[in-house]
């Protein structure tokens, strides 16, 4: 019987932060998408391609690898099976028309998918068209914690949802979408309900901004946005009728909370002492590789997180955006 070369070639366009430089060879943890790749035992990094040549050299300098002067290039000399987007925000749509060209089998794509909601479904249905099978890396949709999380309150073992609160800074559509992603994923879809304040401590297209958003039947989940420019700050906090789940510390940490009844007021129902679990979020990177690399070998198999999940994140950011303090 011929064998099935299970084997997959990673090109990483965007030779930045996540792509290369979060991390070395080196490193404990995996931060960059360059390390997640040469962790993984069947996947090879054929190279690197960033409009910045220096910057695609300097990182197949450090990850031992090939760097390409463009996208033609890199196509011809390796064919990648999987590629990984990792470009700025602004440059996701385009970067995904041009790969558009090839036929790589899977491409992963940072967040946000585009940053427009036009371009963003542009991107969806061409890519269907080419049954290229895009996966967005909305970071804490692969981590088993969450997962486990969101099986928890599905089976409806936690009770109804009764509202909750967030805080973020750095933009909207570049941080606050993984909070909108992240309430989406556990609780569902929501809509805007009003927005409150708006500040640019990020980019002047994408301030922070707070808002409130309607739930399911009509429940509210409040998030203010904090300067990123003072401190970064991520958490969540998620009320339902028999828990209660805190997400701390950008979702490396989770707290979960029972009812118990008050030791000193009788008949009193209070939140017990949280049981507190450690997520091991830099982990993400691999998992989202690794549901890639499972996508390019069956392309039956689910995308962790969708072009159309990403789709529903970007269109309620962009009304949180465009809304008036007033609205
Ligand atoms: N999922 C997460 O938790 C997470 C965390 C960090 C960053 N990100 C996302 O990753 C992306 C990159 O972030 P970063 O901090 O590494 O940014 P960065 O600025 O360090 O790197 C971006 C790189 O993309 C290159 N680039 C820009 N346009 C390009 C194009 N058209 N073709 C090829 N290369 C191009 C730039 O030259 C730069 O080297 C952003 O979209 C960001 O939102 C996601």
């Amino acid at each position: 019987m011929k064998k099935i070369n299970k084997d997959r070639s990673v090109l990483i366009i965007g030779a930045g932060n996540i792509g290369a430089f979060y991390d070395t060879p080196r490193s404990s943890i995996i931060l960059s998408h360059a390390h997640a790749v040469t962790n993984h035992s069947t996947c090879n990094l054929v190279g690197f391609f960033d409009i910045d040549h220096k910057k695609a050299k300097q990182a197949a300098y450090i990850w031992d690898t090939a760097y390409f002067g463009s996208l033609e290039q890199a196509f011809s000399q390796t064919k990648p099976d999987i590629v990984i987007v990792a470009t700025s925000d602004n440059s996701h749509s385009n970067v995904l028309l041009d790969l558009s060209k090839y036929q790589p089998l899977v491409v992963i794509v940072e967040k946000p998918i585009a940053t427009s909601v036009v371009d963003g479904e542009k991107i969806i249905k061409l890519f269907a068209q080419k049954n290229i099978p895009l996966l967005i890396n909305y970071s804490r949709r692969f981590i088993p914690v969450f997962q486990n999380l969101k099986n928890q309150i599905d089976k409806g073992i936690y009770g109804k949802f009764l509202g909750g609160t967030g805080i973020y800074g750095k933009g909207i559509i570049h941080n606050g979408s993984h909070l909108i992603d992240l309430l989406s994923f556990l609780v569902g879809e929501s809509k805007v309900f009003s927005v409150f304040n708006r500040q640019f401590d990020y980019s002047d297209n994408d301030p922070s901004v707070s808002f409130i958003l309607n739930v399911i039947n009509d429940v509210k989940f409040t998030v203010h946005s904090i300067n990123s420019k003072l401190y970064t700050i991520f958490e969540c906090d998620l009320f339902f009728e028999r828990k209660r789940i805190r997400i701390l510390n950008s979702g490396n940490n989770v707290e979960l909370y029972d009812v118990v009844s008050d030791k000193i007021y009788k008949n009193y129902k209070i939140l017990g002492k949280p049981k507190i679990i450690n997520v091991t979020l830099h982990k993400s990177l691999y998992y989202l590789l690794d549901n890639a690399y499972h996508i390019s070998l069956n392309n039956r198999i689910k995308p962790l997180c969708s072009g159309e999940e990403a789709i529903h994140t970007l269109r309620i950011c962009q009304s949180i955006r465009n809304l008036n303090l007033h609205d």
